[in-house]
């Protein structure tokens, strides 16, 4: 661990935006080091809750938008001047790099990834070649235009983890029951092994490019893991997600793992190799740090709904939440999933200020 603090502040040209950032609360609370404040951002904090990010997607299909640098810094922007939030989370999405590799599939309004070949077979696999640097030159290009631009505010980059990406390759699209995934899980290991691995890879490889870039944490999401029992995790998943983990640990920048729904693998997930586990609104933060035991940060975990229940009530879910992570080392305030479309913005930015006001020290 302190090795790979150190490691994390950077010397070099490039580097500016991580090198500002590094001791800001967000990354000392990664790092559980004591904070000014314990900093605040959101899930889907870019996006549709937005008017201004409205305004500027309209006529531009959700994929195009990832590939624009000037929109992405503008989009990632946009929550961070309007909310005063602790780090600004690159906006793009976790099926971009299966898209750079030259996989069929679209985002669709209100449904989400659709992929036009669904894979199922071995020969399917073929598709799925590495990603090069190259293939995603806007991600750098945007990386590098919004780390000059937010100064201390640090930049998260994130990936999709192979077990979640593998659901919207298998599935064709999203799933409630993940019955061909599960299916090639159990059918045929030995491909769902290679599935993940190439995965595993392209993960990693988006993440590295982020990184080197300059993004100052990573989160890697594999929102929909809880679909999976402790075993099943155990053996199908977690040595992919690992191999992710292992793979931009030199990096030093602090791997945050989130999934939802998964409260019965939160040891698992922080085993994988992150430093702060992200956790849903379904188990407190006290019990949660029981589960992921020491030497990890926690992330969460605030239910998203609360935030149409008026302020007083935000408030009073809020305190719960920071009295439940008042024992623990490090803590991200966040919510336990993305923020909806429909959330007033205001509610949010009260939140921020809230979150800010209870715990300055
Ligand atoms: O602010 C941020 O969090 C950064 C941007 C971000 C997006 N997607 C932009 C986006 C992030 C971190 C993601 C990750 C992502 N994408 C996940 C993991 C997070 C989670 O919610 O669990 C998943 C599962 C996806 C796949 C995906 N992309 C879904 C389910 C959807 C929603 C479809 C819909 O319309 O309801 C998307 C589209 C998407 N990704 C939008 C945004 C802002 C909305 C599309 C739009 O504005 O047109």
């Amino acid at each position: 661990m302190s090795e790979r603090r150190d490691a994390g502040q950077p010397a070099g040209q490039q580097q500016t935006g991580r090198t500002a950032a590094y001791d800001s609360a967000f990354l000392r609370a990664c790092r559980r080091e004591p904070v000014p404040h314990t900093p605040v951002w959101f899930m889907r904090q870019a996006g549709r809750s937005l008017p201004e990010y409205r305004k500027v997607r309209e006529g531009i299909p959700m994929l195009e938008s990832c590939m624009r640098p000037e929109l992405v810094t503008e989009i990632t922007l946009q929550p961070v001047r309007r909310h005063g939030v602790d780090a600004a989370i690159f906006y793009s999405d976790i099926v971009v790099p299966l898209k750079a590799i030259g996989i069929d599939l679209d985002i669709k309004p209100g449904v989400g990834p659709v992929v036009a070949e669904p894979v199922r077979t071995r020969a399917d696999l073929d598709r799925l070649r590495p990603l090069d640097a190259s293939d995603v030159s806007y991600v750098t290009e945007a990386v590098g235009m919004l780390t000059a631009e937010l100064g201390t505010t640090p930049l998260i980059g994130f990936a999709g983890a192979p077990f979640t990406l593998a659901s919207y390759l298998i599935e064709g699209g999203p799933s409630r029951t993940y019955e061909n995934t599960k299916a090639m899980m159990y059918g045929d290991p030995e491909l769902w092994a290679d599935l993940v691995d190439r995965l595993a890879g392209i993960t990693a490889a988006f993440l590295d490019v982020q990184i080197a870039a300059g993004a100052s944490a990573v989160q890697l999401f594999d929102s929909w893991a809880g679909a999976l029992a402790p075993a099943e995790y155990r053996k199908y998943v977690m040595p992919a997600s690992a191999k992710v983990f292992d793979a931009v640990a030199h990096h030093g920048v602090p791997r945050i793992h989130f999934g939802v729904g998964t409260g019965e693998l939160l040891g698992l997930m922080g085993e994988a190799g992150a430093d702060v586990v992200g956790v849903d609104w379904r188990v407190p933060l006290d019990e949660a740090a029981r589960r992921v035991g020491p030497g990890r940060a926690l992330q969460g975990n605030l239910d998203p709904a609360v935030l149409f229940a008026g302020h007083k009530a935000v408030e009073l879910k809020a305190r719960e939440v920071l009295d439940a992570a008042s024992g623990l080392e490090g803590h991200v305030f966040n919510l336990g999933h993305g923020v909806m479309p429909n959330t007033n913005p205001d509610a949010l930015t009260r939140l921020v200020e809230y979150v800010h006001g209870q715990t300055a020290r």
